[in-house]
Parts: C-alpha cells; structure tokens; sequence
C-alpha cells in the first residue's frame, strides 16, 4: 500500500492528480509525475513551490506580456471590482470599461476597423467570427458561402468551431471534427515543404496559391473566408516567407473572399505592432481580426473580435440583432484591466522596445544557439523564435518520434530553470515583451545547458553518437 503524502505540496499534487482533468495534457504521464506546481511570478520570472526560480520564455501561454507582478493592472482591476464588479452588455446596456475599451481599441486597430465584438477567449472569439463571416454573408444574400477555409497545424482554439477551423490533426481525431465547411490547406513551412532549389520568393507564391487551388476547387461563390495567423503561433513560430501574406490578400480580394487576420498570440506589440498584420514583413490589411490573450497580458480572461469597415456597414446598416453573446462579453473587471495593460503598452514604449532592441537581439542570439551540434535553422519573428533539433543537422535528418527529442528538451528547459515550448522537434519561446538584453542572455545561456543535457539523454538513449 502506498503511505498516505504528508507534505502539503505532496497533498495538493495528490489531490490535483486525482480530481484536476488537464488541458492537453497525458492522464497517464500525469500519474506518473505530478504537475509542477507554480505559486508566484514577478517580472519574467516565475518560482515552483520548491522554490525553484524559472525564467518564462512563453509568457506563460503567450500571454503575459507585460510580465509578472504588475499592481498597475491588478489596481485597475480591483478598483472596478469594487465599484461594479459585473454587469452585461445585453439588451441595450453597457458599462464605462467596456464602452472606453472598444474605443481604445478602434483608436489602435488598423484603419477602418472601427467596432469590436468582446469574448471571453480566444476560441469563442473565433467562434464568434465563424457565426459573424456567415450572417454577414447571408445579409449579403451570398448565403452559400459558408466554408472558411484556414491551414494544416494552424491552432484557433478548443471550442467546436475553433478546433474545427484549426488544422491540428490530434484535435481533428477526437470527437468527429472538423465540423462540416471547414477545409485545410498546408502551411506555408519552407523547411518542410520548400524545393530543393527553389527561392523565398518562388515558395511563397506556390504556397499562396495553394489558396487559390483551394478556392477554385470548392468553388469562390462558396467560400466565406480564410484565416491566417501573421505569424502561425502553436504550429511551431511558422514565419511565413516573405511576399506569402501579401500574395494570400490578393488572392482573397479576387476571390470576394473574407480576409481574418487571428491575432490572439501575434496581437498587442508580439511581434513589435499593435498587430501582426502591421508588420512589414506581413503588411496586410484584414477584414476582422480576432484577439484575446495579450489585450490582458494573460492577467484576466478577454478576447473578441475587430470588424473592418466592410463587414460593419453590413452588421450595422442590414443586420437587427446578431443572435449571439456571452454572459461575460465586455466583462467590466477585464475591460478595466485590458485598459491599464494598453496605457502601459503605450506609454512605456513597449512596442518601440520590442522593434528596435529586443526582437533583434533575440533573433540574434538564438542564430547563435542554432551554432548547438543538436540544433538548427533558427527562425523567429518579433518575441518569437524556434530552433529545430536535429538527428543530424547535416542532413536536416529528424528523430524517430520514439526518441521523443522535443520533450526530452523542453524537460530539460524546465530542469535548467527556463520555459520552452516542444512542437514536435522545433523547440519554440515567446519571452515576455519586457524581457530586457540582460534576461534574453540568461535564457540563452540555460537554453544552452538544456540543449548539453538533451544531447547526452539522447545519447544514453542510444538516439545519437
Ligand atoms: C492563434 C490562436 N488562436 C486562438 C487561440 C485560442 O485562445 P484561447 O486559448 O484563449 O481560447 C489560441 C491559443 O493559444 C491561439 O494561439
């Protein structure tokens, strides 16, 4: 019989085992080893309830990007808690929050987006766009177009629609989706999908014409949208090749076709912009963009969805009531708190941070990880980046999933005291947009001993030389 655990940490792990069903998480692994526990973050650094102190290159889901600790945001917060907690904005209401916030929004979108739709997440506000491209085209009397069309591995959420929109094979496997009128196309994924030979250029204009293949196969007067990450996020930090977005927007303008732009990850300054689509690298001007996750910094829930100039007139001018909400949409606590995480974005220059100091030097130091024996082609745009980890780098010649490379680092990452991310062998961060040089060094350098300690488990593990 096993004795009873006596620590209090033991007895919380115990108990989260027994009682807490994980997201994306194996049950089994789960017995195995108990959930790491996190009880306090500050700055870029979280502690585990040994007391370990970990740097969170992933703001813990991307979402932290202020980092830890800010009583500025817990204030505004707390401030709206106590004078109005809660109120709807059903059935012509609204609270102040919410009003100023979808204002604060259209101020920072791109031209003509002018109205925001509010959700809790980044899924409903997926969801929320699915429902609002098809009423959109049926006030339109195109009713027809029903099928949006995204990418293979794209991540859009957990909700029915959102998971059916992504293009994650796992998710698809389970529970019968994709719904119907969802269809995939491939990513545009150079290192995997490039000829030998072939430029930048010539690659993303054959991949961007997967799209139009695509379009002219279910036909274009069935074809309601199509979605892109700027940069595809959970995928594995997929930059698309330059010309890539630009080709996709035409495509969709021929088409008639609606243009999304999901910036739940790339979304307030990610990437060095307001948003992704901003860059110049993307350079595209969406129909309706969702967000979620950055627009609080991770500290409380909110997402929804920017309507451009086009689809408003329609939902405004032609629509009466958008059978669609949710209890929580525009949340005044949340609203209150996304307001003091953009002042704060704004005003500490944040964005002008991440284009003109931070990205650049994180590109720059994960080139020289990638000089690591076990891996390569380093890739990355704004406060994103990946490496790729190599059998052998060579010949660009992967690990049997078997050896389990990726998770055996992102272990190793956590061991070393610094959150990566495993998608498959592509080993993925997105540092809070405060990391300073002096925290991206200390993330490199204790990425750097993860990847001395994954090289010798995978040589006891017979996988390498
Ligand atoms: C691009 C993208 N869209 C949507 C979502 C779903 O957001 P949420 O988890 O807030 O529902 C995610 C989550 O990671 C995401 O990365």
């Amino acid at each position: 019989m096993s004795e009873a655990p006596k620590r209090p940490l033991d007895r919380l792990q115990a108990a989260d085992v027994a009682h807490h069903l994980h997201p994306f998480t194996d049950a089994d692994e789960l017995r195995r080893r108990p959930p790491r526990l996190i009880v306090r973050g500050q700055g870029v650094r979280i502690w585990d309830a040994d007391d370990h102190e970990i740097l969170d290159a992933m703001s813990g889901l991307w979402c932290v990007n202020l980092g830890y600790g800010r009583t500025d945001l817990v204030e505004a917060a707390q401030r709206q808690m106590l004078r109005l907690p809660y109120y709807n904005t059903f059935f012509q209401t609204t609270t102040e929050p919410a009003a100023r916030l979808a204002a604060a929004l259209a101020r920072i979108a791109p031209p003509g987006m002018r109205q925001v739709f509010f959700t809790e997440c980044g899924s409903t506000a997926n969801d929320t766009m699915v429902r609002m491209v098809r009423h959109y085209w049926e006030l339109r009397r195109q009713p027809l177009r029903k099928v949006i069309i995204s990418r293979r591995n794209a991540y859009h959420g957990s909700t029915l629609a959102a998971a059916s929109l992504g293009g994650m094979a796992s998710m698809h496997a389970q529970g019968g989706l994709p719904l119907p009128d969802f269809s995939h196309i491939e990513q545009p994924h150079r290192l995997q999908l490039g000829l030998p030979g072939e430029s930048e250029q010539d690659f993303a204009l054959r991949a961007a014409g997967w799209l139009d293949e695509r379009i002219r196969a279910i036909g274009a007067e069935r074809v309601a949208a199509f979605v892109l990450e700027p940069v595809q996020g959970a995928g594995g930090v997929i930059v698309p090749p330059a010309g890539y977005a630009r080709a996709i927007e035409s495509i969709c303008r021929r088409h008639q076709v609606l243009l999304v732009s999901d910036e739940v990850i790339c979304g307030f300054g990610r990437l060095g912009y307001w948003f992704g689509c901003q860059h110049p690298a993307i350079d595209i001007e969406p129909d309706l963009i969702t967000f979620a996750k950055g627009v609080t910094s991770g500290y409380l829930p909110l997402g929804g969805v920017l309507v451009g100039a086009e689809v408003g007139e329609v939902l405004s001018a032609r629509a009466g009531e958008f059978a669609h909400g949710f209890t929580y949409s525009g949340h005044p606590s949340c609203c209150a708190l996304a307001l003091a995480n953009l002042h704060a974005l704004e005003h500490e220059q944040v964005l002008q941070q991440v284009r003109q100091v931070t990205a650049p030097y994180l590109q720059q130091r994960f080139a020289d990880l990638a000089r690591h024996p076990l891996a390569g082609d380093p890739e990355g745009l704004g406060m994103t980046a990946a490496l790729t980890l190599w059998q052998d780098k060579a010949t660009r010649r992967p690990f049997p999933d078997e050896a389990r490379a990726g998770l055996l680092c992102r272990d190793a990452c956590f061991d070393s005291g610094v959150v990566m991310r495993a998608v498959g062998q592509r080993m993925i961060i997105a540092p809070p947009l405060v990391s300073t040089i002096d925290d991206i060094d200390r993330m490199v350098e204790r990425i750097g001993i993860a990847l001395d300690r994954t090289q010798q488990a995978l040589r006891r593990g017979g996988w390498l030389r």
